[in-house]
């Protein structure tokens, strides 16, 4: 009898850890990645329902360039429906559209270049899951020259061990979740200062006034250094500040709230490593 519920309690073990490519995919494009964040269009009262990814939203208007969100819904005229899964890896990974041209920013390609294989497989399978609507979203000016590519064709990548929650959480916050695109210095160009990760600084102006990132560095004069974990994890999570203070967008918190309790923990371990800079 003991054998039988040890059995049991062992096969549901097993099942709740063998999440499939698509259940994968939600979940970083719901959460973590917060892909909806830019792609879904959002009014007064968050995203608009019945657009889910479906573009056609400007996301920067500047001198530099007006950057409207792609529809990546399954639509085959005006989304990413006709693409195979090839071609939506190499355009979320390295930016590359089937035709060749570049896609410009800001969406992170600096971070999303370091996407493990196996994520960037399981985001195009729950891609293709997502409703088909047709919506034709404007096409992007950039009045800056890109690239020719964000960088040497990337081959493999694998994701560090979830054994090592540093290493794990800056992971989370770079290639999956482009937290250190905002919350780092920009350096002349538009590249992330990578010797200044984590420092803050990057203004956001909108509907909202102009938000500043947050200094997330252990820094105790202007960074996280006196905060509690739980703190860190109700700002992330629900967008309230140590003081109470209700955060303003861009930051995507309506996904961060479903971030796993490992993922949240590596997360602050990561921030907790960073160096501290005032
Ligand atoms: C910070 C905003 C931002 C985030 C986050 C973002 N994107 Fe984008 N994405 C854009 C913009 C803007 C474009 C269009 C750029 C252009 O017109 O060149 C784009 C274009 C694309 C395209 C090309 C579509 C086409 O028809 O050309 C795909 C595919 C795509 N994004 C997928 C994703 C996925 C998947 C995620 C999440 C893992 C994601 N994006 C996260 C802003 C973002
Ligand atoms: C699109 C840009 C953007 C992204 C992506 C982003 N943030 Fe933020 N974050 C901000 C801005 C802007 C603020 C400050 C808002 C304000 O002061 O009202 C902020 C505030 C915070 C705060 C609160 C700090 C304080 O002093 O109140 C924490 C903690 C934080 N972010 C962590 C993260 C983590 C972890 C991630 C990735 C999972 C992340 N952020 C992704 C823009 C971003």
């Amino acid at each position: 009898m003991r054998f039988i519920v040890m059995f049991t309690l062992l096969l549901a073990a097993t099942a709740a850890q063998a999440q499939s490519p698509v259940e994968r995919g939600r979940y970083l494009v719901e959460t973590i990645a917060g892909c909806g964040n830019c792609h879904t269009p959002q009014g007064p009262n968050g995203p608009i329902p019945g657009k889910t990814l479906a573009g056609g939203n400007v996301l920067e208007d500047s001198p530099a360039f007006t950057a409207v969100a792609a529809n990546i819904t399954q639509d085959k005229a005006t989304g990413i429906g006709a693409w195979t899964d090839q071609q939506i890896a190499l355009a979320i990974r390295e930016g590359k559209r089937p035709d060749g041209s570049l896609i410009g920013p800001p969406m992170p390609f600096e971070m999303y270049r370091g996407m493990a294989d196996a994520d960037l497989a399981a985001i195009v399978a729950y891609l293709r899951t997502v409703p088909a609507i047709e919506n034709k979203a404007a096409k992007s000016v950039y009045r800056i020259p890109l690239p020719p590519a964000y960088g040497p064709p990337v081959t493999s990548v694998t994701a560090p061990p979830k054994s090592d929650p540093v290493a794990y959480g800056a992971y989370l916050a770079g290639p999956l979740g482009h937290c250190i695109v905002c919350h780092s210095p920009m350096l002349p160009g538009g590249r992330t200062d990578m010797t200044k990760i984590g420092a803050g600084g990057m203004q956001f102006p909108g509907p909202w006034g102009t938000s500043v990132a947050a200094n997330l560095t252990p820094s105790k004069l202007r960074g996280l250094g006196g905060w509690t974990d739980a703190q860190i994890e109700r700002a992330i999570r629900t967008g309230v500040s140590s003081d109470g203070r209700h955060l303003f967008p861009p930051m995507g918190f309506a996904y961060y709230k479903g971030i796993g309790a490992d993922d949240m923990a590596a997360l602050i371990a990561w921030i907790r490593a960073l160096r501290a800079i005032d």
